[in-house]
């Protein structure tokens, strides 16, 4: 693919995704010579815009290409605009085709859909009568992919009438984070990691998202999804499954539909959820965004326990939490291992579980919680850590070290890798474990907890602990 040329259609253009996402990402491609040397961008948005005010645009979401700004201007230059009525407009989606034969009749050709979802299927159908060429017809789409079981059926339907499967790349951009992707590389090529990865030796599982800021202006969506969709249901679902996945046979993307399969299966494995196993939240003063009606029963917080019911991870609770308007911005995983055998006698004071540390965001790192005899005169074990800091160590902030996650995913979809990306049948067992959950929160109309912004959210600490996993370390 790197030697052929290739067009890359933005479908809403001037939208907000494609601002803050797609465009740094593909200037970060080619600032990185990731992209072919022959590649052309066309914008395509509703508003008429000429070619230079699109440039101009573009040219404000891209960061400093220390090169006193040639770099940009050459990226820029391959930038072209097009607008149209609608994104199902056939007129408009013919003078892309000729743009694009124009340029050249083998180009592949990468579709972004940064446009709402509703418009999804039928910009899919009109590129499919409309785009000619030979070169590959690849689509990046985002969620939300419906939201629920049925309207993502109906969705995953209506893409399968005019595209194959192996076309069509659904982003989850959590899948793109390096500490995401570094879960294989951790569980398996670590013996110590992989020989204690079961219910023998592992007590809970923890997976946290938080972030410190409300809606902040998309009230109006989040307040039609809420937060087990807008995170829970996918986020930490994908990252859920490639801790507790089985090993796949390669960890490249020749295998990547054994990836998915194995991902999956773990879906598979795990029943619906019950509201019983569930704490939900709703932060003071969420009400007050203009966009959001002022009865909202919306949760912004939700806690909540799932098993996986394969012999690996039998009697294991995972438990999920995700919350908006907290106290810190923080996305990790904890693994907590049960007690040491001879600890309990042993030692006169208790003695912590031992707990890897997988901390996604902010400052990637891994930690082990490990007991070592407290320094000086006393033998009482004290808990310690054993880290990874990934910029201390590997200096992960530069884009090189550590790009961007829709970076890394584009490069993945330029590639045809698709083990990154979220297969139909994944998107499907995913929405089965939470639509009756939704739809009966729905119906009953349940008033969430009211919590204070800036805290950890309603009281749930006891849930958590009855759940299985022991606070017994730091605040999470
Ligand atoms: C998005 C959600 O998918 O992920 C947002 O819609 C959320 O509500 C965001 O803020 C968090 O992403 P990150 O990469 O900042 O953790």
């Amino acid at each position: 693919w790197h030697f052929s040329p290739l067009i890359i259609v933005i479908l809403g253009a001037s939208g907000d995704l494609a601002a803050k996402k797609t465009y740094p990402s593909l200037f970060s491609l080619y600032t990185s010579g990731l992209l072919p040397k022959q590649f052309k961008i066309i914008g395509y948005a509703r508003s008429p815009k000429t070619i230079e005010s699109f440039r101009e645009h573009v040219g404000k979401y891209l960061s400093d290409d220390g090169n006193g700004g040639v770099d940009k201007q050459r990226f820029l230059e391959n930038c072209d605009y097009i607008n149209g009525k609608s994104y199902g407009d056939e007129d408009a989606f013919k003078v892309v085709n000729t743009s694009i034969q124009t340029f050249s009749p083998v180009a592949n050709k990468l579709f972004y859909f940064a446009i709402p979802a509703s418009t999804f299927a039928v910009s899919a159908t009109t590129i499919k009568t409309t785009i000619m060429g030979e070169g590959w017809l690849r689509i990046i789409l985002e969620k939300p992919f419906g939201h629920d079981l049925e309207s993502c059926r109906e969705l995953t339907e209506s893409l399968a009438q005019s595209y194959d499967e192996e076309n069509l790349y659904r982003i989850d951009h959590y899948l793109g984070k390096e500490m995401v992707q570094n879960l294989m590389t951790l569980r398996f090529s670590n013996l110590y990691f992989s020989r204690l990865w079961d219910s023998q030796s592992i007590a809970a599982v923890l997976l946290t998202f938080k972030e410190p800021f409300g809606t902040d202006g998309r009230g109006g969506y989040f307040d039609r999804y809420g937060i087990v969709r807008d995170i829970i249901q996918n986020h930490l679902m994908q990252v859920l499954c490639l801790i507790a996945m089985e090993p796949p046979l390669k960890v490249d993307g020749s295998s990547s539909d054994q990836i998915r399969t194995n991902k999956v299966n773990v879906l598979k494995a795990i029943e619906a959820i019950s509201i019983e196993d569930v704490v939900l939240g709703q932060y003071e003063g969420y009400r007050d965004d203009p966009t959001v009606p002022d009865n909202s029963t919306t949760s912004t917080f939700c806690a909540l326990k799932l098993h996986i019911n394969t012999p690996r991870w039998e009697g294991v609770p995972f438990i999920l939490k995700a919350g908006k308007a907290l106290d810190e911005r923080k996305a990790e995983i904890r693994i907590q291992f049960k007690d040491a055998p001879a600890a309990s006698f042993m030692f006169d004071t208790p003695v912590p579980r031992n707990e890897l540390v997988i901390r996604l965001q902010p400052r990637e790192a891994i930690y082990i919680k490990t007991n070592v005899k407290t320094p000086g005169f006393s033998s009482q074990p004290v808990q310690s850590e054993l880290e990874v800091d990934y910029t201390t160590r590997f200096g992960a902030s530069d884009s090189k070290n550590n790009p961007d996650a829709y970076t890394r995913l584009i490069l993945e979809v330029l590639r045809g890798r698709s083990a990154g990306f979220v297969r139909k049948d994944e998107l499907e067992e995913a929405w089965r474990i939470f639509t009756p959950l939704l739809h009966q929160i729905e119906r009953e109309r349940q008033m969430p907890i009211i919590y204070q912004q800036g805290t950890r959210g309603p009281e749930h600490d006891v849930k958590v602990e009855e759940w299985g996993y022991l606070r017994n370390s730091e605040y999470v």
